[in-house]
């Protein structure tokens, strides 16, 4: 289908979520969401997050690919993508499209792919931790290069239109990263808004709604028995997985393909 996504055409109200996959992509589309219907719950359960948010570059067979999708949804739309920046069909930066990118530490994103491998099965068999490990550093994961991607997203934050967010900072204090997000769409929150955004998007919450858990997919693309969609949602959790060599040997080549970077991540 990539002769289509490089050929998409983008509206200049599209808002693009983009993320590096396991770093938040659905926490913060179920915001988004929010946001765009004032803070409306019910609104926001009208379908599964993969229609209301649609998945730019998706395409299995015998539902709609992402572009047919988004190509039927009325504007303002919110367009998910995993696309390193320099494979961002160039639409989006002639129409200016607003973006926000979230990045994740590497080890909680290598331990939630993980899981994620096991359970929506477009992937291949994972092997084991280690085995993964190593494939992830080397880049021989779905999507490449994490260094890449948060690398290569990171050069285009002096653009004003990109909002460059942590995982890590909405888990300490979701509500200043939402007055955030409200900032940089220049939208008014009426009374209690936010609140309800918090309360709505929190893990809990998410967890039990059938239209941010994905539990509507077809078990044979995503089977939860394996692990959930939304697993823990916690900061912290790869020093439940990583033995202490794994944690040296990973430490090292973060160093090493971070150097040069004023790029910073919180481990836990
Ligand atoms: P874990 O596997 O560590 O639990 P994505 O949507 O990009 O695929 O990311 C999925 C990760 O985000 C999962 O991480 C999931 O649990 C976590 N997540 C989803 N909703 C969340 C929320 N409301 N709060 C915290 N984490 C959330």
């Amino acid at each position: 289908g990539w002769p289509q996504v490089e050929a998409f055409q983008a509206r200049a109200d599209d808002l693009l979520v983009a993320t590096y996959p396991k770093s938040g992509t659905t926490w913060l589309s179920e915001i988004l969401d929010m946001i765009y219907h004032d803070g409306d719950v019910e609104k926001c359960r009208r379908d599964a997050i993969f229609n209301r948010v649609p998945f730019l570059e998706m395409k299995a067979q015998g539902v709609l690919s992402g572009v047919e999708l988004l190509e039927k949804t009325p504007s303002p739309r919110l367009v998910k993508t995993h696309l390193p920046v320099q494979l961002l069909p160039t639409s989006f930066r002639d129409k200016n499209c607003k973006v926000i990118y979230m990045a994740r530490n590497p080890k909680d994103v290598v331990i939630s792919y993980y899981y994620f491998y096991q359970m929506a099965k477009i992937h291949p068999d994972p092997g084991t931790l280690g085995e993964f490990l190593e494939a992830f550093m080397a880049g021989k994961v779905a999507y490449g290069s994490w260094y890449e991607h948060v690398r290569g997203w990171w050069e285009k934050k002096q653009e004003k239109q990109l909002l460059y967010l942590f995982y890590e900072d909405m888990k300490k204090d979701p509500q200043q990263e939402v007055q955030k997000i409200l900032r940089f769409l220049g939208k008014e929150a009426p009374e209690g808004m936010v609140e309800r955004i918090l309360h709505h998007t929190s893990f809990q919450e998410m967890k039990k709604n059938p239209a941010a858990n994905y539990e509507t997919m077809p078990t044979a693309l995503m089977d939860h028995s394996l692990s959930p969609f939304l697993r823990k949602g916690i900061s912290g959790d790869w020093k439940n997985h990583f033995t202490v060599a794994q944690n040296e040997r990973f430490d090292q080549h973060y160093w090493e393909h971070m150097a040069g970077s004023d790029l910073c991540f919180q481990m836990e």
